[in-house]
């Protein structure tokens, strides 16, 4: 990831929220063309094809119960393989940052849609060897959230985050990172972009142990895994965005691999799933 991309991807990682009320107008030419132009990109650590493009769903009588006030989607599909809920996490999220840096609202959505009309639009329902994990809501955000979103967010305390010695950790899970104070502004800097990164039903499954210039990522399983499009391998992918965007940020250039933790974090959590380490 190129530093000046890093920049404005990481600094929308606070600004961002889910956005499920819009203003109700259609997108502007600059703005579709914005989000094709993102769309269009699918490059992700694992390698895997991502077709992703922009849609008013409208045409295609298809909505999201929890979306008002607008019609536009970014719907994709990728081929059913090992890791591709989390190349689709990397990728759609690198979107949705991307496109909060330039004003637009955007709502990850797995569960609160039509989903059987999404997938027919992707063409998932004639392919059984492709997965449609989820779609964006996309659009201009409304200057007041509808009421239906007010009680979303309060239920899913969507303003909150776990702690870091939930989170974080030092050389392995036995030592938590209490605060931010607790380790150098860099890494600090970093962790807290992940902290921030959208999850399904808000439930933050990343765990992270941090050691001398790598970072081993680790999924704390909450929800039964699901075989197809699981959301919970999509917040990975999500959360490795986060943490690649937040070390680049830095000026730290990270590579990605996939061949274990590090010896101290090995074996030390039952309930952690080792995912991905990167190396800064
Ligand atoms: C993979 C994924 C799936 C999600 N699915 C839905 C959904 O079906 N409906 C919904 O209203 N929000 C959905 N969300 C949004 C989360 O509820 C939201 O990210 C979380 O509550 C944190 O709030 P924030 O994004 O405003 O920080 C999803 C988020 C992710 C990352």
């Amino acid at each position: 990831m190129e530093a000046s991309e890093a920049k404005v991807l990481a600094s929308a990682c606070e600004p961002r929220r889910t956005v499920r009320t819009f203003d109700g107008t259609s997108l502007a030419p600059e703005a579709r063309e914005l989000l094709e132009t993102l769309a269009s990109n699918g490059e992700n650590p694992y390698g895997i094809p991502v077709d992703l493009r922009l849609i008013d769903a409208e045409t295609y009588g298809t909505t999201s119960r929890v979306i008002r006030g607008t019609s536009w989607y970014v719907v994709g599909a990728l081929p059913r393989c090992p890791h591709a809920e989390e190349a689709f996490g990397y990728v759609v999220e690198r979107l949705v940052l991307a496109a909060a840096a330039h004003g637009l609202g955007t709502a990850w959505l797995a569960g609160t849609i039509d989903r059987p009309t999404f997938e027919r639009v992707v063409g998932v329902d004639r392919d059984e060897n492709r997965i449609m994990p989820a779609v964006i809501a996309v659009g201009v955000p409304a200057a007041r959230m509808s009421a239906l979103e007010r009680v979303m967010r309060s239920k899913l305390h969507a303003d909150e985050r776990a702690p870091w010695d939930t989170l974080f950790f030092q050389g392995d899970f036995a030592h938590p990172i209490a605060s931010p104070d607790a380790c150098d502004p860099t890494l600090a800097a970093t962790l807290d972009c992940v902290r921030l990164a959208p999850s399904a039903q808000n439930l933050q499954p990343w765990r992270l142990v941090c050691s001398d210039g790598r970072i081993d990522l680790f999924e704390h399983r909450t929800l039964p895994l699901r075989p197809i499009g699981d959301v919970q391998l999509v917040d990975m992918g999500i959360a490795m965005l986060h943490l690649e965007a937040g070390l680049a940020r830095q000026g730290a250039h990270g590579a990605w691999s996939f061949d274990g933790p590090a010896a101290g974090a090995a074996g030390a959590s039952a309930s952690a799933t080792y995912v991905a380490t990167i190396s800064y």
